[in-house]
């Protein structure tokens, strides 16, 4: 009998035939998995799943998986899995990462040039018959040469972040848990802030690329926020709860902070009412890594581990949590 494996939520076409080629392979429906209760029910007939974030891989679910081997998240971040739990039990835990890097720092990028030059605004005001053409006052922006990034988080993404703002001529500054080596911060010419508040008193953009623990939640909180300024724009694609929420969403109606892009919520896919009223807020939807080759290499890392614990390869050569 072949092993069986749980893909929790239609992915690309070839990840699922590359693990149908080696087991037998369920693959759930969007929203199928969203609780314990469907996982707990489902999880005791296989041998590895495939999780999305939005699935809570729990002590309970990890109990309930007699059978199970691996829990091959699809995603770098893993605040769904309990880890702990999952090594008490013997199961080994995947994520991806690398392979979505170039296309979170690429849509950084984007978002940050999106807010700093009002594209939405713009657009929205074109698209509402506004525009009664070119005026010398009409949606001045920001430029981002000679302007300072912030970055929280100088791992991979932040890092590539990194690399491209320096293309732009911005001035680097980052705080991160531990320094970085001094050949690495030459790299971008990026300089240290030991704390989070002082970083956003000299940001004029503030980007985060943390995971989310129990240090980073509300990290970005009310004195945070009021330290950036009215001028400062925040960008988020790490985690919502890094971010109070409530807290931005006031920011942003009183003009204390200057504009903000959000692709994380605190509680997704429910996004703060406030805030889908804010002015120069852009929301996207948990899309940073949403390229069609990012995608796919993420599905592929997935389905290499679950193969490589499955068919019993050398369990040192997989990445294991
Ligand atoms: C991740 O991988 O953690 C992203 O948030 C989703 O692709």
């Amino acid at each position: 009998m072949p092993k069986k494996v749980l893909v929790t939520e239609p992915i690309v076409d070839s990840v699922i035939n590359k693990l149908k080629a080696h087991f037998s392979v369920d693959v759930g429906q969007r929203g199928d998995y969203n609780s314990e209760e469907a996982l707990i029910r489902d999880i005791p007939q296989y041998h590895a799943i495939l999780p999305m974030l939005s699935n809570p891989i729990t002590s309970e679910v990890l109990k309930a998986g007699e059978r199970l081997q691996i829990v091959a998240n699809h995603a770098v971040g893993y605040n769904n899995i309990d880890v702990d739990a999952a090594h008490k039990e013997n199961i080994y835990v995947a994520n991806t990462p690398d392979v979505l890097t170039d296309s979170c720092a690429e849509f950084t990028i984007g978002l940050i040039l999106a807010v700093s030059r009002r594209l939405f605004e713009a657009q929205r005001y074109l698209l509402d018959g506004k525009f009664d053409g070119w005026e010398p006052l009409g949606f001045l922006g920001k430029e981002l040469q000679r302007s300072t990034l912030g970055i929280v988080g100088m791992g991979r993404i932040g890092q590539a972040v990194a690399q491209r703002a320096k293309a732009f001529g911005m001035d680097i500054i980052y705080h991160n848990r531990s320094r970085l080596a001094p050949e690495t911060e030459n790299t971008f010419d990026a300089s240290y802030r030991a704390d989070i508040e002082r970083l956003a008193e000299e940001a004029d953009i503030l980007t985060l690329h943390c995971p989310l623990t129990d240090e980073t939640k509300h990290l970005v909180d009310k004195e945070v926020l009021s330290l950036l300024g009215e001028k400062a724009i925040l960008v988020n694609t790490s985690r919502g709860p890094v971010v109070d929420e409530k807290a931005l969403a006031e920011a942003l109606h009183d003009g204390t902070i200057g504009g903000a892009a959000l692709d994380v919520f605190e509680e997704e896919p429910n996004v703060h009412p406030r805030l889908l009223a804010a002015p120069n807020c852009l929301l996207t939807p948990h899309i940073a890594s949403a390229s069609q080759e990012t995608r796919e290499a993420i599905g592929m890392l997935a389905a290499e581990a679950i193969i490589g614990i499955l068919e019993g390869q050398d369990p040192n050569k997989i990445p294991n949590l």
